[in-house]
């Protein structure tokens, strides 16, 4: 990619690396910068343009790396400050770029400034966190952490509650504070300076929160605070910046990334991904197609020509797309492909999740192999609320973290050639069959289908530019669309259902191109179970 183009990252694929889980070099067990670097030439053959690394600053590792002691420094357990230097100039080498994970809302309580704010209530960095006087064992409200209990952990020494969105050991930044801001615009500029190519912001829409008002997403000042981090920091510099906002509506999501370049080059919304969930993440709700494709459209045509959207159907905290909306089992690889074109064709900026590309499953492991304090908390949170052991493992079979975070999968061989030592997580057994070393030699695999996805998307410019109008919306099983502009028309036929469907060709793409088809030749007037067909014309 050429990262001198204005809006060079419309035109990009970004793959989403959890560091910890990708490849280890030094036999720790744990994956490691080195190992990224040993994997740069997999990453060129499939084309993507950059790579979004999770946290790999030093941290404690109470939320694997989201809890971050300082922003300044690289975990030793992931390498050094000139591992990370070589790993930028390497990828940069093969026209990839390095996207980092700032986790700006909070830092781990072993961050100097919170060991500093603990000390009193005069202490400068005090006030670097929020906190309100209080009695042991009455909060100040009855706000919950989202990994279980209360979002108030009360310090005796203090006679003060601090609040925390996430875990205790994750306590949330003032953004009231000018200071705080101006020290984390400090740390933005400072991995400016080092050479990437851009930030991934970890759960942004919550750092206006007001607790008070019992407010953590979209506060009142958080447009206020973001377009001052904009202007502090990466504005003008023709970086990527990626909004994670899970509480964004489409009116919001034009205002984040809007065309101007006041805030983020795009947002990274979670609407489509929660349509399953019910009252809370553990408790499913039913989906139908239809559902999903009036959800996607929306956000299509609500974004088209005023905002920017990423695209993904996976990350390091959703179970695995092929084993949620897929068929894990005899369809695997026709259904990942599948999945795979589905939203690809779309408008936005697709993202591809470590393992995605090889069609990688979810991992239905004990208790005692789970690693995520999400899915600890949850088990324990669900069992005392009266669920037995199989619904709450159950439940996270279904949605638990781990499930995206099973290390990589190489090859057949010892630990699927992932670690020489004892892997920080167990390895999917699937492992011996599913594994990229096997998708390489085979012209069918799911690898194949993203490498032309990411190809195509370089050569026909109605990928990046094209509108969106929905076909039959109704249908429960085809998910179908055309988009135009850039002088095409791309057609998208995707059977997302293991069964036949019918589908008529439109008249107007008779004789257009068949950019790529995942089941050889298409049969007329219908698609095979999980097949997915592209069509392109000149207009
Ligand atoms: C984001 C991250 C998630 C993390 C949380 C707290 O949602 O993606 O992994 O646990 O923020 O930092």
């Amino acid at each position: 990619m050429d990262f001198t183009k204005k809006d060079w990252w419309k035109r990009a694929v970004i793959y989403q690396i959890y560091p910890k889980s990708f490849q280890d070099s030094d036999g720790d067990g744990i994956g490691d910068l080195p190992g990224i670097i040993s994997r740069l030439d997999y990453l060129q053959k499939l084309g993507v343009d950059a790579l979004w690394l999770c946290p790999v600053f030093a941290s404690p590792q109470a939320d694997n790396g989201y809890d971050i002691s300082d922003y300044r420094a690289i975990d030793p357990m992931f390498g050094t400050m000139e591992d990370m230097r070589a790993l930028i100039r390497e990828a940069k080498a093969r026209g990839i770029g390095i996207l980092l994970d700032l986790v700006l809302n909070h830092t781990s309580d072993r961050h100097r400034w919170f060991r500093e704010a603990l000390k009193g209530r005069d202490n400068p960095f005090h006030d670097y966190y929020i906190w309100r006087d209080g009695e042991p064992g009455t909060p100040p409200n009855g706000m919950k952490a989202t990994f279980g209990g209360p979002a108030w952990t009360w310090v005796p020494e203090l006679g003060q509650y601090y609040f925390h969105q996430f875990a205790p050991q994750q306590p949330d930044l003032n953004w009231a504070n000018p200071k705080v801001r101006q020290e984390l615009y400090g740390v933005i500029r400072s991995w400016m300076a080092e050479g990437v190519a851009g930030f991934r912001l970890d759960v942004i829409d919550q750092v206006g929160k007001d607790p008070d008002l019992e407010v953590t997403a979209n506060g009142p000042r958080l447009l206020e605070f973001l377009r001052e981090m904009n202007r502090e920091t990466f504005g003008g510099a023709n970086l990527v910046t990626v909004g994670e906002t899970w509480g964004a509506n489409i009116e919001r999501a034009r205002q984040y990334s809007a065309p101007d370049g006041s805030i983020f080059s795009m947002v990274f919304q979670f609407e489509q991904m929660v349509l399953d969930q019910g009252p809370s993440k553990w408790e499913p709700r039913p989906m139908t197609l239809p559902a999903l494709k009036k959800s996607i459209a929306r956000w299509q045509q609500g974004l088209h020509g005023c905002g920017w959207n990423s695209l993904f159907w996976n990350n390091h905290d959703l179970p695995r797309i092929v084993s949620r909306w897929g068929d894990d089992g005899a369809c695997r690889v026709q259904s990942a492909q599948a999945l795979a074109v589905a939203l690809h064709g779309l408008q936005g900026t697709p993202y591809i999740y470590q393992g995605e590309e090889l069609g990688m499953t979810n991992a239905a492991y004990p208790l005692a192999d789970l690693r995520d304090i999400e899915s600890l908390n949850a088990y324990k949170d669900l069992r005392a609320r009266g669920w037995s052991d199989a619904e709450a493992m159950a439940a996270i079979h279904r949605v638990g973290r781990d499930n995206a975070r099973t290390p990589m999968q190489w090859s057949a061989g010892p630990n699927a050639g992932f670690t020489a030592g004892t892997p920080w997580m167990r390895i999917n057994p699937n492992h011996t069959a599913v594994n990229a070393e096997a998708a390489l030699a085979d012209p069918g695999s799911v690898f194949y289908t993203y490498q032309k996805l990411i190809a195509l998307r370089k050569t026909c410019p109605v990928f990046v530019e094209g509108d969106f109008t929905l076909l039959c919306p109704e249908d429960e099983q085809v998910f179908a669309y055309v988009r135009r502009g850039g002088g095409q028309a791309l057609l998208a036929a995707v059977n997302l259902s293991g069964r036949p469907a019918a589908f008529p060709l439109p008249e107007e793409f008779s004789g257009a191109e068949l950019l790529l088809a995942t089941q050889g030749s298409p049969a007329p007037g219908a698609l095979r179970p999980w097949e997915a067909l592209l069509y392109c014309k000149k207009e």
